[in-house]
């Protein structure tokens, strides 16, 4: 491998290069990322036949209580189901309430973590003729061994009444729910139930471990909130930002009919705003286009839908005295967020009204909003786009071989017109397991392959990024968790090896002509704390262990202490080795020192390995 160091051989990688997709898949978000304990607070869940249950709510005592939801009775205009619980026993009488009461109680996603000495806030609406005595809990999952428990004393909550309670765990448990019981005869109306840790990443309401699995890639960009929960099945169960943001009480929530799982969209557009800040990435809003997978608008109806991407832009960027802005600022957020890049639609080119729904939105949003960049669903990457547009989407899921052997499709794509961003790409199938080194190769050389393009590829990102193990609708993903635990997959740690590409320089390598097809490689320089970097990147998707001699010459003197010195290698036993809970880091990355290192070196690579000098 020839490497030459001088800067002026390569050109500077976009800032953007490497992001995070994330979408609404999974449970990525309610029951994720998405700190929320309760799963349906409002009780309005129920899918299709929104509303109809209130699962996974239930009863603690059955006969001596009836449930039903109400929609006479709201707290919310926008949520209009509430429940009705009428208990039977009392305290004292004929029909006696067992100890501890009769209620509800909510399991959360597949179980809440408690933990103890934490704290948690529960926020709940009621309202009652008569007046009230409820305890709130958190106990096990059987509702025995109670880990906090706080009494709501009211005598009047004939209107509907917010009550708030801080509870402090005293033991831990993996697998708690929250109960709401009362031992007193009467009607009580419940209505949008919420707790959630004090803990969350800076109180923003983002799960601390998973958002630094997030913050560590050091993701430039996260493109949001799908995927094809963007488009639904059906348009009426489209993700309507507006419907998104405010009050959380008074969010309605929606049944995401693709990935088939209610969100009471807790993680709303405000929130996915906040995200993208909080990790110092670029958001890429991904906005419904009037197009689902089942029904479309025409185009001729479609200004109510470019209204509301206006305002969602609006919303994003607007100062505060605009109609949208202060909308923003009175969640808490004076300062515009730095939007900057906007997606029509998710997978949708070729369908009836793609094209001319497109133009419309390009044409209003170019025209409000210049600086902003459009990106259009339809590939480019073969032939030229017939209509206007700043980046093409590229999504590849496929077998290892073939993702590894698209390292070169950018080699030979047109560097005039769009740019391109590959916005979902994976190993799928049997090679890719439930997320195995294999799949992690491939995409390594799939990913040097984009690198070695970043003069058109502009951005890439992994797809999906996360999978509650409780609830898989997608495999592999790049990061797997339950209620209280997570690991990266093999395909997230190779992301590591490029969190210093974006911005940094991307320098001339030649692998003599020779060389093996199953080796793909990557040089590149940057400059941090007054020091120069150099990184070099090989993937050895071959069964042979190669020995690789890298020759570098244009070296600045001052990179030569830091180059070449250490080793990080992504490789394992066997290629469909995985990560797991019990055993999260058995496929990562290894760092070791070299010997021999310098500008003539000769190194090991070891058979399916991910290397990086
Ligand atoms: O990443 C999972 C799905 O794959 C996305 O929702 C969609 O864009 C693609 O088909």
């Amino acid at each position: 491998l020839f490497v030459n160091a001088s800067e002026a051989s390569g050109w500077k990688i976009p800032e953007t290069l490497f992001g995070i997709f994330f979408e609404e898949i999974n449970h990525a978000g309610a029951g994720g990322l998405w700190a929320e304990l309760v799963s349906n607070r409002g009780f309005e869940s129920g899918g299709l036949n929104t509303p109809s249950n209130i699962d996974p709510w239930s009863v603690i005592g059955d006969d001596s209580l009836l449930l039903y939801q109400l929609t006479a009775h709201h707290a919310f205009d926008r949520n209009k189901v509430a429940l009705r619980m009428e208990v039977f026993c009392d305290s004292k009488g004929t029909k006696v309430c067992p100890t501890g009461g009769v209620g509800i109680f909510n399991p959360g996603f597949w179980g809440m973590n408690i933990e103890q000495g934490k704290t948690y806030k529960v926020v709940l609406y009621i309202r009652s003729l008569q007046s009230v005595n409820i305890s709130v809990s958190l106990t096990g999952s059987n509702g025995f061994r109670t880990l906090a428990t706080d009494n709501i004393i009211a005598a009047d909550v004939s209107n509907w009444t917010r009550a708030e309670v801080l509870l402090v765990a005293s033991d831990t448990n993996h697998n708690s729910r929250l109960q709401l019981t009362t031992s007193k005869k009467g009607v009580i109306w419940f209505d949008q139930v919420s707790a959630m840790p004090l803990d969350t990443y800076k109180g923003h309401g983002f799960r601390n471990e998973l958002f630094g699995m997030l913050a560590d890639l050091k993701p430039r960009f996260i493109r949001f909130p799908g995927g094809c929960f963007v488009e639904g099945e059906w348009l009426r169960n489209a993700f309507r930002w507006k419907e998104t943001i405010g009050p959380w009480e008074e969010r309605p929530g929606h049944f995401g009919d693709v990935w088939n799982y209610w969100t009471d969209d807790g993680l709303g557009y405000f929130e996915f705003l906040q995200l993208a800040e909080d990790l110092g990435a670029a958001p890429v809003w991904v906005f419904n286009n009037g197009i689902s997978h089942n029904d479309q608008v025409d185009t001729s109806s479609i200004s109510p839908f470019l209204q509301e991407v206006l305002d969602s832009i609006e919303f994003a960027r607007g100062d505060s005295n605009s109609t949208w802005g202060s909308v923003r600022a009175a969640m808490g957020h004076s300062e515009p967020f730095d939007l900057r890049y906007v997606a029509s639609g998710n997978e949708d080119c070729g369908k009836k009204n793609y094209r001319g729904n497109y133009l419309k939105f390009y044409d209003a949003i170019k025209l409000a909003y210049p600086d902003i960049k459009i990106i259009s669903n339809c590939d480019g990457s073969n032939q030229q786009l017939d209509h206007p547009a700043d980046f093409y989407d590229y999504h590849i899921y496929s077998d290892s071989n073939s993702v590894f052997s698209l390292a070169h499709k950018f080699d030979h794509t047109s560097r005039s017109g769009p740019k391109a961003f590959v916005s979902e790409y994976a190993v799928t199938g049997k090679d890719a397991g439930t997320g195995s080194l294999l799949a992690a190769l491939a995409e390594a050389g799939f990913l040097i392959g984009v690198e070695r393009n970043s003069d058109i590829v502009e951005m890439a990102s992994y797809a999906p990024l996360f999978v509650n193990t409780n609830d898989r609708r997608w495999n592999p993903d790049a990061i797997v968790f339950n209620s209280f635990q997570q690991y990266g997959t093999p395909s997230y740690w190779m992301q590591h090896f490029f969190i210093e590409s974006s911005g940094a320089t991307l320098l001339n390598s030649t692998l003599k002509a020779n060389s093996s097809s199953s080796l793909v490689a990557s040089a590149i320089a940057w400059s941090e704390d007054d020091k120069n970097y150099l990184r070099i990147k090989v993937v050895n998707f071959g069964i042979n262990t190669v020995n690789l001699t890298i020759s570098t010459d244009g070296l600045a003197p001052n990179s030569f202490l830091s180059f070449g010195s250490t080793k990080t290698v992504l490789a394992s036993s066997n290629l469909m080795d995985e990560n797991s809970f019990k055993d999260p880091k058995k496929v990562s990355p290894v760092k070791s020192a070299v010997d021999g290192a310098g500008v003539n070196m000769n190194v090991i690579l070891s058979p399916h390995s991910f290397t990086s000098f």
